[in-house]
């Protein structure tokens, strides 16, 4: 990694595993050293749905340790209020100019959710047919669906093709001959946004980090022309637009204008070989607040980067962004209950050792990325903290959800971990026969389940004993 454009000076990224203070410094929610969980915060960062009332956490007015006795755990809870409020910030800096937010799905695909976001009027960004499908299942127009990724299978753009998405992302010259094949085979003439790799550094973890040369995503600033030349002269294909993504949890405005500038630039020399596009997309949205991180408003990076379009006399595109985490990160928490206590001997290298019953198949950050997630009590007991590591059941030492919480803890207590609607859900597994969590979604005073708790017999139901 490295070596991009506009790295930013003394951002520190996660790398390898977390270290015995339990965590890296890291961009954002990931491996950052967090403020410890104190026994009574007085503000939930980030997240204004969110209030500690008295002892009792709440999201939406509704105490979530109630909801988990109700639902049983391990349990996503959402607001739905703070996914639109958080689509706001986008929607209203974007009024009054063509514009079309793509819901990045990858963030949350519950079907509930995405009912939500189209409802708003949001178009999605997806990655695969599944995503399509769900979209399509969630009552989603695909005329408003943009379709990225670095591997489309052929079945896929046929797919895509024959719903009617509003346009492909193409990531290399491989994809666009395949696609303008499909495409004429199909009979359906394909739209086309070349995603272009700026060579930005977005600041963020490596894993997480998508608009570097040396990351396999996007056609090279350098090689883009040449390719937009070839996509106009496949008869298969349309150009339409020109699309980035530099990579998530970017908590400055920075790599976002210098990303601009560098797809400016290249809108002017596509349009002067006389190829028009009619749409720029910017590519995913802000970071959230995890813990210390402050990400300017929605409103400022579209403020900002629209003025760097209208400077270019790029005004009348339309403009496109596929956001997810900062839509959905902050509106959700994934709530476990404490299952044992095991303190360690401290004063000899143990740790003290609070095991839940959720785990790295239900919350894949803190494992994958050693991502600092705040974790705090349902209810808030009296007492002196002691230091916890808290785990989960797998059988894994990196299967923990939060290390060194200084917490006032009981088994049988429900713990909130906090910034779980995005990116937790979606990359939950199945891993050590676990069923996936169920998953809520508050709407003002109604609660909803729209995700059943799986069975174990689900899991399995698939497989087969060999005969005899
Ligand atoms: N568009 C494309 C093409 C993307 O690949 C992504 C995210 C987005 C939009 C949305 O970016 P956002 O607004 O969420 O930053 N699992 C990781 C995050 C992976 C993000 C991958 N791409 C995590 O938990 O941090």
């Amino acid at each position: 990694m490295g070596g991009g454009r506009g790295a930013a000076a003394g951002r520190l990224r996660a790398e390898g595993a977390a270290d015995a203070a339990g965590g890296r410094a890291g961009a954002g929610g990931i491996g950052r050293v967090g403020p410890r969980a104190m026994s009574a915060p007085a503000a939930l960062p980030g997240a204004p749905h969110l209030v500690r009332d008295g002892a009792v956490l709440r999201l939406d007015g509704h105490d979530l340790a109630a909801l988990g006795r109700r639902f049983g755990t391990p349990l996503y809870v959402y607001s739905r209020r703070a996914m639109l409020d958080a689509l706001a910030g986008y929607q209203r800096a974007l009024q009054g100019r063509r514009h079309l937010v793509c819901y990045a799905m990858k963030a949350n695909s519950n079907l509930a959710v995405l009912q939500t976001f189209a409802q708003a009027g949001c178009g999605f960004d997806i990655v695969s047919g599944g995503e399509l499908d769900r979209v399509l299942a969630a009552g989603g127009d695909a005329a408003k669906v943009v379709f990225s990724g670095v591997g489309k299978t052929a079945a896929e753009m046929r797919q895509a093709l024959v719903a009617g998405v509003r346009c492909f992302n193409v990531e290399s010259e491989g994809e666009l001959e395949r696609l303008d094949e499909v495409a004429r085979a199909t009979g359906v003439r394909a739209p086309v946004s070349l995603r272009v790799n700026p060579d930005v550094d977005a600041g963020t973890h490596p894993y997480i980090s998508t608009g570097l040369k040396g990351n396999k995503f996007g056609i090279a600033h350098a090689d883009a022309l040449a390719a937009y030349r070839r996509a106009a002269a496949l008869p298969g294909l349309r150009v339409v637009g020109i699309d980035c993504h530099i990579g998530s949890q970017i908590t400055q405005v920075e790599p976002y204008l210098d990303t601009a500038e560098r797809m400016l630039d290249l809108v002017v020399q596509v349009e002067a070989a006389g190829i028009a596009l009619e749409h720029i997309d910017f590519g995913g949205g802000l970071g959230i607040t995890y813990t210390d991180e402050a990400p300017p408003p929605a409103e400022t990076l579209v403020r900002r980067l629209l003025e760097r379009v209208d400077a270019r006399g790029f005004g009348d595109r339309e403009i496109l962004f596929e956001p997810g985490r900062s839509l959905v990160g902050n509106a959700g928490v994934l709530l476990t209950e404490v299952q044992y206590l095991k303190p360690g001997r401290t004063d000899e290298g143990g740790r003290n050792f609070c095991i839940v019953d959720a785990a790295m198949n239900d919350l894949m950050r803190p494992a994958m990325y050693q991502a600092w997630m705040r974790i705090e009590p349902c209810r808030q007991r009296d007492g002196v903290p002691l230091r916890w590591d808290i785990v989960g059941p797998v059988c894994e030492s990196g299967d923990w959800l939060g290390r060194e919480r200084d917490l006032v803890v009981q088994a049988g207590d429900v713990l909130a971990v906090l910034s779980a609607g995005a990116y937790g859900m979606t990359m939950a597994s199945n891993y050590n026969t676990r069923p996936r969590a169920a998953e809520v979604l508050l709407d003002g005073t109604q609660v909803h389940l729209v995700r059943e708790r799986e069975s174990t017999a689900e899991l399995f139901a698939r497989e087969r004993l060999l005969p005899g």
